[in-house]
């Protein structure tokens, strides 16, 4: 994806105006709750700037997936309060609908300086087959856009796309933060660049794999997916995850990795247990002798050096999936070994890291290594079409016009 030319809130003069900030406060929610604010975090930088700059702000979002009719337990009146604690805005109000004269008179009624979130777009249709018109009602609620959620930018739907032709458009600080460190990882990075990919699936990961070959100097691959590798090379997996149907894409992906001068890393030792289970009997074998009645669960400690060493030669590395089954320990230790190395080099200024992903973060997370990545992107359709090299209309729809 090549990041257009964007305007940022550097370019704005808030001061009185009614400004329409598209965030994504689709949340983890548990009992009625946020569960988990770090999305509401990262928009409160945004929200924070434009109260201060004495903007009126109503702030948009979808919640769910609606499918455009009104569900009341998709609504986001439950999100307005952790979104307050977060942005340090005053009390923030809420209006039922997101267009028409209930969301232009909550607007109205804003002091300079004050918020108010709509409610949920997907309560209309217009919002996700990108309605002209329906863009058109969004854009006449305020003066100027600015979009904050790049999490949802692989969507093209009316609050991400359609109106930014209705409205001066400009990112916010999380967006222009995250195409700044995304940029940095894959456009214009530092080489060598590594990619760390696991997770379970070559299936979901193949326009990934395909993309970085092209990309990086050396791609390593873990999770399940690296036995579909392993297999499609003739080694016997035993009962290990993985997709025979997909041997010969892998064989694809290995020869496009040859043609382009990347190296590509697969596990030369895993750790193998009978079942997934916490406190389970381990071994740890090579690759090639997996017993046909075990599965490989996570890589083993000569993979773990392998990897290290990979990571220690690179300046800039993407990570996208755990190495092992992290939920389960001590099926995490290849994954959290390997971070602690890429923590460790970009602590040290020698690596600029990008992860992310939601079992990413959450893999990281638990090897408390998420901290010490240069940067962590908490979307996830939008992270993986960004490393499948896709253009995502969002961010395309940011680009100065003209
Ligand atoms: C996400 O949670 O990844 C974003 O909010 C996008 O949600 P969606 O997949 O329902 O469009």
């Amino acid at each position: 994806m090549e990041t257009p030319r964007f305007k940022t809130l550097d370019d704005v003069d808030a001061a009185g105006k009614r400004v329409l900030v598209r965030a994504d406060l689709n949340v983890p929610m548990q009992d009625g709750q946020v569960s988990d604010a770090t999305r509401l975090r990262a928009v409160a930088t945004t929200l924070s700037e434009l109260s201060q700059k004495g903007a009126r702000v109503a702030v948009i979002s979808h919640f769910g997936r609606p499918k455009g009719v009104h569900v009341p337990g998709m609504s986001l009146v439950p999100v307005v309060s952790a979104l307050a604690t977060a942005a340090d805005v005053g009390d923030i109000a809420f209006a039922d609908d997101c267009v028409g004269g209930v969301a232009a008179t909550a607007i109205e009624a804003l002091q300079n300086g004050q918020v108010v979130v709509l409610e949920n777009l997907r309560f209309h249709p217009g919002e996700e087959t990108n309605d002209g018109d329906f863009a058109a009602a969004l854009g006449a609620l305020a003066d100027l856009y600015v979009n904050d959620a790049f999490s949802c930018a692989h969507r093209a739907h009316a609050s991400t796309e359609g109106i930014t032709h209705h409205l001066p458009t400009y990112a916010g600080r999380a967006m222009e933060a995250e195409l700044k460190a995304l940029a940095g990882a894959l456009d214009t990075p530092e080489k060598p660049v590594g990619a760390l990919v696991g997770g379970a699936k070559v299936s979901t990961k193949l326009d990934v794999l395909l993309n970085l070959v092209k990309r990086v100097d050396h791609l390593l691959v873990g999770g399940a997916m690296a036995n579909t590798f392993l297999f499609a090379q003739g080694v016997n997996v035993g009962r290990s995850l993985h997709e025979p149907d997909l041997a010969a894409t892998a064989r694809e992906v290995i020869a496009a990795a040859e043609a382009a001068g990347c190296t590509l890393h697969l596990p030369s030792d895993f750790i193998v247990a009978a079942d997934l289970a916490v406190g389970v009997e381990t071994q740890e074998v090579a690759a090639d002798a997996i017993p046909p009645e075990m599965m490989a669960l996570d890589v083993g400690d000569q993979t773990i050096e392998a990897y290290s060493s990979a990571v220690e030669t690179c300046r800039t590395l993407v990570w996208n999936g755990p190495l092992g089954a992290f939920e389960i320990d001590p099926f995490d230790a290849g994954t959290r070994a390997v971070s602690v190395v890429a923590a460790a080099r970009t602590e040290e200024g020698l690596l600029n890291s990008v992860a992310g992903g939601g079992d990413t973060v959450a893999a990281l997370a638990k090897a408390g290594t998420i901290d010490y990545f240069s940067y962590i992107s908490t979307a996830g359709g939008a992270f993986l079409e960004w490393l499948e090299g896709r253009d995502l209309p969002g961010v395309v729809a940011l680009g100065v016009k003209g």
